[in-house]
């Protein structure tokens, strides 16, 4: 196969009617805060029972299609000895990888961030690759006020979005472009569709300019809602909103726009996807890559104990049917 032919086969893979992407790709620090919310310490031992578990949940594959793991799951085998990207791919699953490096201040930019780890990447992505992974993540942040986030964190951090997307291409492996506009503040829906095009435009143009191939990559933005100190929007106007705003910015080239979830409740994330999908004529399949919304309900169910796998199962293959049917535009609650 050729590098063109592996990227297509795995989007084919990836960008599947009524399938979505799990993002189980938490950083060390990020996965001991989730854990510490329901009692657990975070130690390897424990996220490798975590992992194993829900990366087993019975029928997971019926509306996963892929998952974002990070380094250390790579490398790391499950309760059973098998390694977890062919656990996954055992499953018709696809493995990934979450590759940035994590953020930092950007300079002349205050209370901006960019995000670290195009040194060296190619051959972080090439072992990656040796181990099963065959697409990536990278996911930048942009903050969101009546100012920002500048022109110049929009610059820098699409240039290495698209300098990301265009050496995981070169390489045969799909790249998720992930640019977050967090949810934190009290913006309202406006100024959230606002930002959300000029940082799409911006990413767009450096994907151009870089000249990713826009057939073999997936978006994952956020969605456009109010900041999560003002009033919700019903999942009617999440919906309108978000299409709007992606419609005028996102080529109908790209296969997939794949939403994280950023701190939305499981139900919303749920209910908003849905409402997405009750829109006729999108350019562009619509489903969820989400982390949080996916697993929330299964690490309260696991209570970092073995015997609750049973439990911890059932909410994992619950929220994934679930998003599933939203990915589709036929969830009811
Ligand atoms: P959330 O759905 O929890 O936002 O996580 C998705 C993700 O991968 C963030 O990088």
């Amino acid at each position: 196969m050729t590098v063109q032919e592996e990227l297509q086969a795995t989007i084919r893979e990836l960008v599947q009617p009524g399938k979505g992407v799990l993002a189980a790709d938490e950083s060390n620090p990020t996965i001991a805060k989730r854990f510490t919310a329901v009692g657990v310490e975070s130690t390897e031992a424990m996220r490798q029972q975590y992992r194993s578990i829900i990366f087993s949940a019975p029928g997971l594959n019926e509306h996963i299609s892929g998952v974002i793991l990070f380094e250390e799951t790579l490398e790391q085998k499950n309760l059973d000895g098998i390694p977890m990207p062919e656990l996954l791919a055992s499953q018709g699953i696809v493995p990934g990888i979450k590759v940035d490096k994590g953020k930092g201040p950007l300079a002349n930019a205050p209370d901006e961030e960019i995000i670290f780890g195009l040194d060296g990447l190619e051959a972080r992505l090439s072992a990656a690759r040796e181990l099963g992974a065959r697409f990536a993540k990278w996911r930048c942040v942009f903050h969101i006020s009546d100012t920002l986030p500048s022109e110049l964190a929009i610059g820098a951090n699409a240039e290495t979005l698209a300098r990301y997307a265009a050496i995981c291409q070169s390489l045969g492996i799909v790249p998720i472009v992930e640019p977050e506009v967090l949810i934190d503040g009290a913006h309202s829906i406006e100024r959230s569709a606002e930002v959300g095009e000029q940082v799409i435009r911006g990413v767009f143009r450096a994907l151009d300019l870089h000249r990713v191939n826009l057939e073999t990559m997936i978006l994952k933005p956020s969605m456009i809602t109010p900041g999560k100190d003002s009033p919700k929007a019903s999942p009617e106007q999440v919906a309108a909103m978000t299409i709007r705003t992606y419609r005028r910015c996102v080529p109908a080239a790209v296969p997939g726009i794949f939403f994280l979830s950023g701190g939305q409740t499981p139900e919303e994330a749920t209910l908003n996807l849905n409402a997405m999908n009750q829109h006729a004529d999108l350019p562009w399949t619509m489903s969820f890559s989400y982390g949080r919304a996916l697993q929330e309900p299964a690490q309260h169910a696991w209570k970092g104990e073995l015997a609750n796998r049973g439990a911890a199962h059932k909410a994992m293959t619950k929220r994934a049917r679930l998003n599933g049917a939203a990915a589709l535009g036929s969830y009811s609650s």
